[in-house]
C-alpha cells in the first residue's frame, strides 16, 4: 500500500496523542487514585435527619490518624457538626468525606484540594482526601442553589 508521507505522519500523530492521552488517564485514574465522585449510594432524602451517619454530622475518629466527615446541605448552609461552620483536622490525617443534601443539588467544593463533589437529593456523595497542607480551607457550594447560594459555606482548618 502506497501512502503519501504527510498521511503516514498525521497516522503516527494521531495515534500518539491517543496513546499520550490513555496514558494520563491511567496514571490518574491508577497511580494518582482520581476517581468520578460515586453516586451508587442511595438514601431517603425525605429522612437524612435520621439516616445515619446524617443523624449525627461532623468529624470522627476511625482510627489512626484516620477521620470521618459527615455533611449534610441545605439551602444556604453546610452542617458540619460545629456552631460556627468550622472543623478542625490535623494536619496528615486521612478524611472519609460523606455528604448529601436535604432538599435541592448543590455543590460541594473544598478550595485547593482534589475534594470537588456535586450532592444530589437521595445520594450519598464520597471522597477521601489526605490533608498534607496546614491552613484553611473554605468548603464551597459551586451549584447555583438559590438566593443565598453565594453564603453558603463552612471552613475546614488544618492544623499542625
Ligand atoms: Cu448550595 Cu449553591
Amino acid at each position: 500500500m502506497n501512502m503519501h508521507k504527510y498521511e503516514k505522519i498525521w497516522l503516527f500523530f494521531g495515534t500518539g496523542t491517543l496513546l499520550v492521552f490513555l496514558i494520563i488517564v491511567g496514571i490518574s485514574a491508577f497511580y494518582m487514585g482520581n476517581q468520578p465522585p460515586s453516586c451508587a449510594v442511595t438514601l431517603d432524602p425525605e429522612k437524612v435527619d435520621e439516616w445515619p451517619p446524617f443523624d449525627e454530622p461532623g468529624l470522627k475518629q476511625i482510627g489512626d490518624n484516620e477521620y470521618q466527615l459527615t455533611v449534610v446541605a441545605s439551602a444556604f448552609h453546610f452542617d458540619v457538626g460545629t456552631d460556627d461552620g468550622v472543623v478542625q483536622i490535623p494536619k496528615g490525617a486521612t478524611v472519609h468525606v460523606s455528604a448529601t443534601t436535604k432538599d435541592v443539588i448543590h455543590g460541594f467544593e473544598l478550595v485547593g484540594t482534589n475534594v470537588n463533589m456535586m450532592l444530589e437529593p437521595g445520594y450519598i456523595s464520597t471522597y477521601t482526601n489526605t490533608f498534607k497542607n496546614s491552613g484553611t480551607y473554605t468548603l464551597l457550594c459551586n451549584e447555583y442553589c438559590g438566593t443565598g447560594h453565594h453564603l453558603m459555606t463552612a471552613t475546614i482548618e488544618v492544623i499542625e
